[in-house]
């Protein structure tokens, strides 16, 4: 692999289970890697529960991070080539590392190989996710529009704040669009952070999980995947393709001008 420099190392994080940080790292990964030609690593820093691999078909990794920071082998001999494009480091069901602080100095140089690292992280605030923090350019906060998930991205924001790494922003999973669900404004206003995507919610993002394939890979025209695909974008600073109605308004303003330069 070509050497090169500067690749963008994210932090996936959120102090709660189960909104979808695990989720958000195999199809963004998945999405750099198909639609954008980007190299990629996804990291599994979840240490207590390890399940990066088993969402992308990785049961019984022999090579785990877990290894890597006890010292047993160099971080190379833990990427796995994945045949969907992308590369990982897995974890593996078993107790913590001893050395959970080494994980910034050992994903550090892969910044040299990769555009993107992605790292999952742990659910509660231990130095799991202190670590994952520390490893991180900017971090992407998972939430999702209720108020218990809302006061633990605030809590969250707070923490990141705190270890000084930038947030670059929420990404708001498992949207249902009711009336009874908080708002992204709302979200954005309480945490004072801005809300970068709305992945909706969607029993097919469980279907891909049963095959172990991304969602963005099984069902790659699905609402879902397409979210992923613009979250992707707006990552990388690519415009998003404009729809017709504002393509329309842009021909309008610019018609418009015209005749007043004409006056
Ligand atoms: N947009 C979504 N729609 C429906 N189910 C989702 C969505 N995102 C995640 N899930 C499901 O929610 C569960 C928890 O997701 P996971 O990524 O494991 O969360 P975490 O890593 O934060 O604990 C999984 O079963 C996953 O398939
Ligand atoms: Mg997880």
């Amino acid at each position: 692999m070509d050497e090169k420099t500067n690749g963008k190392i994210y932090g996936v994080i959120a102090l709660k289970g189960g909104v979808g940080k695990t989720t958000v790292v195999e199809n963004l990964g998945a999405t750099f890697a198909k639609d954008f030609q980007k190299k990629v690593l996804i990291v599994d820093a979840n240490f207590s529960t390890p399940h990066l691999g088993l969402h992308i078909g990785i049961i019984d990794p022999t090579h785990t991070l877990h290894s890597v920071l006890n010292e047993e082998y160099p971080v190379y001999q833990a990427i796995y080539h994945h045949e969907l494009g992308f590369h990982v480091i897995p974890g593996k069901l078993s107790s913590p590392p001893t050395n959970i602080n080494i994980l910034k100095q050992k994903i550090e140089p892969l910044r040299r190989i990769y555009d993107i690292i992605l790292i999952d992280s742990s659910p509660s605030l231990d130095k799991e996710i202190l670590a994952a923090m520390i490893a991180s350019d900017e971090l992407l906060v998972v939430s999702s529009p209720d108020y218990p998930t809302l006061s633990s991205t605030i809590h969250a924001v707070n923490v990141a704040k705190r270890e000084d790494t930038p947030i670059r922003g929420i990404i708001l999973n498992k949207v249902r669009s009711k009336r009874f669900e908080i708002s992204s404004r709302d979200i954005s206003k309480a945490s004072e952070v801005k809300v970068l995507a709305k992945i909706p919610e969607n029993v097919k993002v469980l279907s891909a999980l049963s095959q172990m394939i991304p969602i963005v890979v099984r069902y790659p025209s699905h609402e879902v995947s397409k979210s992923y695909k613009e979250l992707a974008s707006l990552l990388l600073d690519i415009p998003a393709k404009k729809s017709r109605i504002s393509r329309l308004k842009d021909k309008f303003q610019s018609k418009k001008k015209e005749v007043e330069n004409y006056d």
